[in-house]
């Protein structure tokens, strides 16, 4: 997608080089700075300080680690601690450990010299994957946003609440609870979001904020608790958001957060999509609120406040008083139950496991014997 008119992806190779690039979206929504991932060191630290997020650019990510860690050394030790430093970096977005043994699948085989070379091809096309991916998403999307507005008698504006960031910027381009919405945008449909402020790293208020506005899309940036509110009131058309992990039968982990919206949407009769690509099921496991493992981050990103002051500095702020303890577990599980429909790059799916088996037979059928 574009910033100031120069088309961007979240990675990327650099053509002089070959060097691997990323926008450092720790600094969003007030700095726009590339950084370059040198090592391995750098590619787990950039995950693991949420330079990169999301799941599928966190999965893009690990694969160009793997990459970088076989260029320094191709051996079997290495590859083997390079997998485990990666795995080690984030627990919750599936798409981590699909990458890794994606990767490590491929270079097993693979005499030491050339695994570099077959590293980077490989991160190169899951990058590539993933951008053909979240288009075909958008395009499935798409027909769900036309369909809203049409049994919204074409009165604009369509109204779409989303949480947290599922944009390009949480990919590798294009984005997947957000690719719709550029595309209904880009075709005309009059298209408003209301951007959850995502407490407490504020992905929503800082980056889906970033891009939508980039991209010239109208959106309000709301507190967390205001979605049931405008719910109620009618304000709400559609929700769609992103996951970090779908299970085979369709419970979606996303978010701190996700689940309270789904709730809000079903008590309201409101449609809650969640948008996928396929590498973000996991197969192997059937139920999120046992088997899904929930990221604890530190409790500093509750008590305090990062952002820009009025006078340009960029502070930081203390909320709880002292002594005060805080809590931050980091994504939920919405049942499928709650989940209207799962947009996947093959289609619109039911959220269940006959829904998704019937997407992907294939996969279903290879994987899905352990869930
Ligand atoms: O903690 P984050 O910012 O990595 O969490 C990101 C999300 O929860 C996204 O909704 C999810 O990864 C889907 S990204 C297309």
């Amino acid at each position: 997608m574009k910033v100031g008119g120069r088309h961007y992806r979240s990675i990327w190779r650099n053509a002089q080089d070959g060097g691997v690039e990323i926008i450092d979206q720790t600094l969003l929504p007030h700095r726009f700075e590339q950084r370059r991932l040198a090592n391995l060191a750098d590619a787990a630290e950039a995950i693991r300080a949420m330079q990169v997020r999301g799941a599928p650019l966190i999965g893009a990510t690990a694969a160009y680690g793997l990459a970088l860690a076989m260029a320094a050394d191709p051996s079997d030790a290495a590859l083997a601690e390079a997998c485990r430093a990666l795995m080690a970096t984030r627990p919750t977005a599936v798409n981590l450990r699909w990458a890794i043994e994606d990767v490590r699948r491929r270079l097993e085989p693979l005499g030491p010299a050339g695994r570099a070379a077959a590293a980077f091809a490989r991160a190169d096309a899951i990058c590539e994957e993933d951008v053909a991916i979240n288009r075909a998403i958008g395009g499935h999307g798409l027909g769900l946003l036309r369909d809203a507005w049409e049994r919204k008698g074409r009165a604009a504006p369509l109204n779409i609440l989303t949480h947290c960031n599922a944009g390009w910027l949480a990919t590798v381009d294009w984005g997947t609870a957000l690719a719709p919405i550029y595309l209904a945008h880009d075709e005309g449909i009059p298209v408003h979001v209301w951007v959850d402020e995502t407490r407490p790293r504020n992905q929503g208020a800082a980056i889906t904020a970033f891009e939508l506005g980039a991209h010239g899309v109208p959106h309000t940036v709301i507190v967390d608790n205001a979605g049931g509110h405008l719910m109620q009131r009618g304000a709400v058309d559609l929700c769609i958001v992103g996951t970090d992990r779908t299970t085979a039968s369709g419970d979606v982990c996303n978010k701190i957060g996700t689940y309270l919206k789904a709730l809000a949407a079903r008590e309201n009769g409101i449609p809650f999509y969640v948008a996928l690509p396929s590498p973000t099921i996991d197969w192997r496991i059937a139920d999120g609120l046992r088997d899904i493992p929930i990221e604890e981050r530190a409790a500093d990103e509750v008590s305090h406040l990062a952002g820009r002051a009025d006078d340009g500095a960029m502070v930081r702020i203390r909320l709880l008083p002292d002594g005060s303890r805080a809590a931050n577990p980091a994504f939920d599980v919405t049942p499928a139950a709650l989940v209207s429909a799962l947009i996947t790059e093959r289609g619109v799916a039911e959220a269940s496991r006959a829904g998704l088996a019937t997407l992907f037979p294939d996969r279903a059928a290879a994987e899905g014997s352990a869930a």
